[in-house]
């Protein structure tokens, strides 16, 4: 699959979503609830993303997307962001076979430079390791932000286009070629969860036509119920992309134009 713009062209829509991406928030609020430690909505929250994972995988979802660190991320104490290093590296050490074996593609975006060689190293081998998988494309956003993206790919473009002399040929199109998530079609379905309702900075470009459900559920209470309702209110929503919506009735199409 290639990105093709919900903008540039009207996409084709189907029952399930292909594309669901989720911001997985109130993992500190949960453990807090529970007289915890913050880090142990984080530990938990690994679970749900395992759930979420295979119940997304049997509903026949293409790609999941989840924002597991922002760029913004790195402001929050000292030791929770050790905390979420670490239980990046356990996570991968430990998850990447079965979803190999599950048949299910891993992929990272973000400024990934920024994590220790260890974490790049861990990442490049899983990432090799699933490159064939076909199944669901998982993509995990760890220090990614939606203006990060913007930038870096609006660099891109620009030195592209430059060395080749073709001003001409920034357009929209050629843009989203170099967009971290290129390979992937924009997202049909934008999750969050903990109750926020805002987009944190996540992927700012695709999201132009997105639907939107937000849940009150803290991102470890989610399971395949809570997903099942997420997908449920989705089906029920009327994608119009711009047009009105008589032009989405099926004869529409095919009612001769009305005599002058
Ligand atoms: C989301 O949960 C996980 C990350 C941002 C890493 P939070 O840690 O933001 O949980 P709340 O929003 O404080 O409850
Ligand atoms: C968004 O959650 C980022 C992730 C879930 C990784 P935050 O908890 O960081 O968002 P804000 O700060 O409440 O907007
Ligand atoms: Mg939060």
């Amino acid at each position: 699959m290639t990105y093709t713009s919900s903008t540039v062209r009207v996409p084709d829509v189907a029952t399930v979503p292909q594309h669901i991406a989720i911001i997985m928030d109130g993992n500190g609020r949960w453990a807090t609830q529970r007289r915890l430690p913050r880090v142990a909505g984080h530990a938990r929250g690994v679970d749900a993303v395992r759930t979420t994972v295979e119940a997304c995988a049997r509903a026949g979802v293409e790609y999941l997307t989840l924002f597991a660190f922002s760029s913004e991320n790195w402001r929050r104490p000292d030791d929770e962001v050790s905390f979420l290093m670490r239980l990046f590296v356990t996570a991968l050490e430990r998850e990447v076979g079965k979803l190999h074996a599950n048949g299910i593609r891993l992929r990272v975006v973000g400024d990934l430079a920024m994590f220790d060689k260890r974490i790049q190293d861990l990442i490049a081998r899983a990432e090799a390791k699933t490159a064939r998988n076909t199944r669901l494309t998982l993509t995990i956003a760890a220090n990614y932000g939606g203006r990060w993206d913007i930038m870096q790919a609006t660099r891109k473009l620009v030195e592209q286009s430059v060395f080749a002399g073709q001003a001409a040929d920034i357009s929209e199109a050629a843009f989203a070629q170099h967009l971290a998530m290129a390979y992937a079609p924009e997202p049909d379905l934008f999750i969050r969860t903990g109750g926020e309702q805002r987009i944190s900075n996540f992927l700012l470009w695709q999201l132009a036509y997105t639907e939107f459900y937000f849940t009150d559920i803290f991102w470890p209470d989610f399971d395949g119920a809570a997903l099942e309702q997420a997908l449920a209110s989705y089906t029920g929503r009327e994608r119009r992309f711009g047009r009105t919506s008589a032009q989405l009735e099926p004869q529409a199409q095919n009612v001769d134009p009305l005599p002058c």
